[in-house]
């Protein structure tokens, strides 16, 4: 189906073609895509199991509208947001760019969404608790914060309970100084989350491709000492790789999709020897393969996220890779796809 409706979808500019698409989403009709996911791809992340290591990353539902027709094409869990505790409307328009020749897109949204109120609202109203896909919420800061920590922590406060885990994006590039988060200031962030949080809920904490190698161990080292319960690896890039061909490349935002993936995945080598499954990283960037998924197991990921890949290969890529996987497990033997995890670091 998306194959028909694309040529559509990509004649409109990208920012109304993705409300186009959330609206469609919200009927349900996409609903007709609906599996169910085999036992073999159940994964434990933290405390929490997903049905599938495939999820989809936060950006895509900033809102919270259609996450529960999102499990139903086959994501094993959901990111919603970022959500930040004032509704905000983000930079001037145009903020999306396709770099089509480069299956990559540029985005410098900066945090456009209704609030934590009304984010809250619409989760409790699509919530089913009988379902075993999992929901997460991605938060964030206003941009126009006088304290961006007491932002964070007053966010997680009034969500947490309505989700399975939280993700603190400390790795925005489309919130000026958000990204100090990630290392000079990251000791008071988590010390401040450690004294507040809900232990029944796991929390996760989202890094840049664009930390060195040495503030990259240096931050994970401090996830573990606070006791977060795992890292996602990563968020979009601000370089851009010599490789680039797409006449947008060079607009400012944070790139995703193809031409992340190794960065992501250079990322994740590094943080699983800190880690050593102690706790999980979530692998994202550039995931848009059965083959890409297991690339980024082998690497030390307990799971993926994805979104870009979804743009170019459509709402039916989660559950493609689903049935890839399964194949790929029966073909080789493998009775749990956990067990791939780390396995090119041994
Ligand atoms: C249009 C767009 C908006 C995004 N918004 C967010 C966001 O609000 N919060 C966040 O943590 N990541 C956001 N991301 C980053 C994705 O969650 C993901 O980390 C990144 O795109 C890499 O994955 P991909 O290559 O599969 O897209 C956004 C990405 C895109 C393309």
């Amino acid at each position: 189906m998306y194959e028909l409706i694309k040529p559509i979808l990509w004649k409109i500019e990208p920012e109304t073609a993705h409300n186009l698409a959330i609206k469609i989403i919200k009927t349900g009709l996409t609903n007709l895509y609906k599996e169910e996911i085999n036992p073999l791809l159940s994964v434990k992340v933290g405390n929490l199991r997903f049905p599938s290591p495939i999820g989809l990353a936060a950006g895509f539902d900033k809102n919270a509208e259609v996450f529960s027709n999102m499990f139903k094409l086959g994501f094993g869990f959901v990111e919603v947001g970022t959500i930040t505790p004032k509704p905000q409307f983000g930079n001037p328009k145009p903020r999306i760019f396709r770099l089509v020749e480069d299956k990559a897109i540029v985005n410098r949204l900066g945090f456009n969404n209704v609030g934590v109120q009304i984010a809250k609202d619409n989760i409790i109203s699509k919530l089913d608790r009988f379902i075993p896909n999992k929901l997460g919420v991605n938060i964030g800061p206003n941009k126009d914060s006088s304290n961006r920590i007491d932002d964070f922590l007053n966010c997680y406060k009034s969500i947490s309970k309505y989700s399975d885990y939280v993700t603190f994006n400390l790795s925005s590039p489309n919130t000026p100084n958000l990204r100090d988060f990630e290392s000079k200031e990251i000791d008071s962030l988590l010390a401040n989350i450690d004294s507040i949080r809900d232990r029944s809920k796991d929390i996760f904490i989202k890094l840049s491709p664009d930390l060195s190698e040495e503030n990259l161990i240096k931050s994970v080292e401090k996830i573990i000492k606070y006791g977060m319960n795992g890292v996602i690896l990563t968020n979009t890039t601000l370089s851009r790789p010599t490789s680039l061909k797409s006449g947008d490349c060079n607009e400012d935002g944070g790139l995703s999709g193809f031409p992340l993936k190794s960065l992501s995945l250079k990322q994740i080598s590094i943080a699983y020897k800190i880690t050593e499954g102690k706790i999980p990283i979530i692998g994202v960037g550039g995931v848009s393969s059965a083959t890409d998924v297991i690339e980024k197991l082998s690497a030390g990921a307990s799971a993926v996220q994805l979104y870009t890949g979804m743009i170019y290969e459509g709402l039916g890529l989660p559950k493609k890779i689903n049935q890839e996987l399964v194949k790929y497990l029966e073909n080789n033997g493998i009775q749990n796809i956990q067990e791939i995890v780390g396995a090119s670091q041994k």
